[in-house]
């Protein structure tokens, strides 16, 4: 073969992933069993749960990518797999998999950092060079980091409580959208922004958090507990579960995605700033990347055009399946690193899964 190929693997959190991918950026097989639904019914993901339904699909996902790329593990250059950041229990089955499969065929091994590989997707499916700025929110991430390199991230700004997806979620469910036919099958995410369309979104008046916090940093706990707030304040002077009204609960979900929309331009507007004024992004053709579930709503992404237009920056988007958890960010960061001979471990020996 005249192509590095990398098997990439991905159990952080509620997705067992895989995919092969080559040198150049060509995705050979890939298979994911996602558990959305089964931690749907519990209202959150519990995470002995989730370790089992990782342990009983790993193999048969492995096996499925392998066998959609034609390929055998003998050819491989490498394995690349998620070691961090994420639930402890997840990421234990995806690296003991992995460690036994390198032991079994000689191959190197390459540790994975999750945040690194969401990054550095956009490079698998445009040409872009280093640095550009990446926004990644989804509903368990949310930050802004500069990226330098294959393994050179400066984190401009972080969410110093809950993700952006994560309140969304939590306000559908407040507002028992599920039980509506036309956005029982969408996430909460998606759910409100379809919602919002017909609301009117000055109807509440909410304030975008952390307004006068001279940082990048993030903040989506306090909108969501003034929004269960006004909820319940209506829900008591009408004497009736604000999701039965629904022209109430559309002027809720337009004012809070405005209000995230705000909220996540202002502090991305910030962040292109700060990296401009100091010589480390191009004033004139920077590249801003949004990626995460909650980029893809179009209000937040229409925000983000407006930030990238005042600064001068073009703004990209992975395609919605790799902007989710997925196997091929994770080989692809593998192929990214082999190219840069970062971190490729040829013995793994010390390396041993040890649960919290
Ligand atoms: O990236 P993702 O699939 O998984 C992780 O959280 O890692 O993101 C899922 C999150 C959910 O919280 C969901 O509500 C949100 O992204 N989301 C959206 C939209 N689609 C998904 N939020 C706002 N607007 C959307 N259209
Ligand atoms: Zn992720």
């Amino acid at each position: 073969f005249l192509h590095k190929l990398v098997l990439g693997i991905e159990t952080s959190c509620d997705d067992t992933a895989a995919a092969v991918v080559d040198e150049t950026g060509n995705v050979l097989g890939e298979a994911i069993h996602s558990q959305t639904e089964v931690h749907l019914k519990t209202g959150g993901i519990i995470p002995p749960v989730a370790q089992q339904l990782h342990r009983e699909n790993i193999h048969r996902i492995v096996h499925e990518a392998l066998t959609a790329s034609r390929i055998s593990p003998s050819e491989l250059s490498a394995v690349a797999t998620t070691i961090k950041p994420g639930l402890a229990l997840s990421l234990g089955i995806g690296l003991s998999f992995s460690l036994q499969l390198v032991d079994q065929f000689k191959k190197p091994f390459i540790p994975i950092h999750h945040m690194e590989a969401h990054a550095l997707t956009i490079r698998l499916t445009n040409h872009v060079e280093f640095p550009f700025l990446v926004l990644l929110i989804s509903g368990g991430h949310c930050l802004l980091a500069l990226v330098q390199g294959v393994s050179d991230f400066l984190l401009l700004g972080k969410s110093l409580d809950i993700a952006p997806g994560d309140m969304l979620d939590k306000i559908a469910r407040r507002l028992s959208l599920i039980k509506h036919p036309e956005y029982s099958t969408m996430n909460g995410g998606k759910a409100i922004e379809h919602l919002a369309k017909q609301g009117n979104k000055l109807y509440f008046d909410l304030k975008p958090p952390m307004q006068r916090a001279k940082n990048c940093d993030f903040s989506f706990s306090g909108l969501q507990n003034i929004v269960d707030k006004i909820i319940m304040q209506k829900e008591k002077e009408e004497g009736i579960e604000m999701g039965q009204i629904l022209s109430s609960a559309a002027d809720i979900a337009a004012a809070v995605q405005h209000t995230a929309a705000c909220h996540i331009a202002k502090r991305t507007h910030r962040a292109l700033l700060f990296c401009q004024q100091r010589g480390l992004l191009s004033q004139t053709n920077a590249v801003l990347v949004a990626s995460g579930g909650v980029a893809s709503n179009l209000y937040i992404r229409k925000a983000l055009e407006i930030v990238a237009n005042a600064t001068q920056c073009t703004l990209l988007c992975p395609p919605p399946r790799l902007c989710t958890d997925n196997g091929i960010m994770i080989a692809w960061n593998g192929i990214e690193r082999l190219r840069a001979g970062l971190g490729i471990l040829h013995n793994t020996e010390g390396i041993r899964y040890e649960p919290k």
